[in-house]
């Protein structure tokens, strides 16, 4: 049932290309477009949706986060995300114009069910991304779009969050087309799905060329703390590579916005602290690439062992990198499809190496069913 790999996990890194392509399908008309039949609300409700919420937890959570720059782009729709245990017991400012996004692998999660649920008393539409069907969340939520990235055994979630963000920019590319007119910026809803039909095969090659990130893992089992460090859409990238080496190896571990550096975390640099960066395409329409660019040669002055994730191409980063970890270009906002690979394959390596257990790290369960 592991598919010949050693843990689920494995597996599930495995299982990434289909976790997307899966997800793409079913969702087009017979003309190609977009088309959400199981999205039972109604176009009106739709256009008439001011603003979104998006509430989740741990990596579902940065899912949302990354699915906010997408959004926002897209849609021109004010998108806010929030941990569903922090939302539920605010008084959010919520009415019947306000979309609440659920996202959740297991549909299950006490918490966003706690926060749907309150959404819900506060007069909101609820929809629900989810990876189990018939699953509580979905069930009580007005719509659902099912991530269809097969079921994920392995407590660290890897293959449901690629499903979560797929799933989340077909809901934003749909509300952008049934918006079409309103906005007056329309983006170019098939050249961004098509980008995106792109990504499974893009994911297969960056797996092939994983041998380096394993060797680096083997060496850094002693490592006592590890940064991840990027912008944009590569924030929340970072905040999740570094969720997944708190939970798999243990290790001390800190994603941060590369802009917030010189606002405080840059004291924690010192020789050899190793720290991954993220780096946008050279090509990205933010212009974001020089400024990280630069954040990688500040910290490598102050000593920092630079592991820079950067797109085929780059040569800008080469002279500040100890280690660069390629894949394959892509538009910007679906670089997270492909960045958090490496990430997700340096914690399993990482975990491998101390001879812990990848697939039942310690303290933690795959559903967490009580507040
Ligand atoms: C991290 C992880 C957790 C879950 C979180 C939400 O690897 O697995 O952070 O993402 O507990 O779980 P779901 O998506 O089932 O609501």
């Amino acid at each position: 049932e592991k598919g010949g790999y050693a843990t689920f996990m494995e597996k599930e890194i495995h299982d990434q290309p289909h976790a997307v392509r899966d997800t793409l399908i079913g969702r087009f008309d017979a003309e190609g477009r977009l088309a959400l039949d199981e999205l039972h609300i109604p176009e009106d409700e739709l256009r008439a949706v001011t603003k979104i919420v998006i509430v989740a937890c741990g990596t579902a959570a940065y899912a949302g986060m990354v699915a906010k720059y997408a959004i926002e782009r897209w849609t021109r729709i004010p998108v806010e995300v929030e941990l569903a245990h922090e939302f539920r017991y605010r008084d959010p400012v919520i009415d019947q114009h306000t979309l609440v996004v659920s996202i959740s692998q297991s549909g299950e999660t006490m918490d966003t069910l706690m926060a749907v649920r309150h959404a819900k008393e506060l007069g909101a539409r609820t929809v629900s991304i989810c990876n189990t069907h018939g699953s509580t969340i979905p069930r009580e939520s007005d719509a659902v779009l099912y991530t269809h990235a097969g079921p994920e055994i392995a407590v660290a979630s890897t293959k449901a969050f690629l499903g979560q963000i797929t799933a989340s920019y077909i809901l934003g590319l749909y509300l952008a087309s049934l918006r079409a007119g309103v906005t007056g910026v329309e983006p170019d809803v098939e050249g961004i799905l098509a980008e995106m039909q792109a990504i499974p095969a893009k994911i297969e090659q960056l797996l092939g060329q994983m041998d380096r990130v394993k060797e680096i893992a083997s060496y850094m089992a002693d490592s006592r703390s590890v940064l991840f460090l990027g912008r944009h859409v590569g924030y929340p990238v970072a905040m999740e590579g570094a969720l997944k080496l708190k939970e798999l190896a243990y290790i001390h571990a800190e994603g941060f916005a590369a802009g917030e550096l010189k606002h405080g975390p840059i004291a924690l640099i010192e020789p050899g602290q190793p720290v991954f960066v993220i780096v946008p395409s050279p090509d990205s329409e933010h212009g974001l690439h020089g400024k990280v660019v630069s954040n990688i040669q500040e910290i490598r002055a102050r000593g920092a062992r630079t592991l820079v994730i950067a797109e085929e191409g780059d040569e800008d980063v080469v002279p500040f990198a100890d280690v660069v970890i390629r894949v394959p270009r892509t538009p910007a906002l679906l670089a997270p499809l492909l960045t958090v690979v490496p990430l997700q394959v340096f914690a399993l390596h990482l975990s491998t190496a101390k001879g812990l257990d990848v697939d039942q790290p310690r303290n933690l369960a795959k559903s967490v069913t009580v507040e």
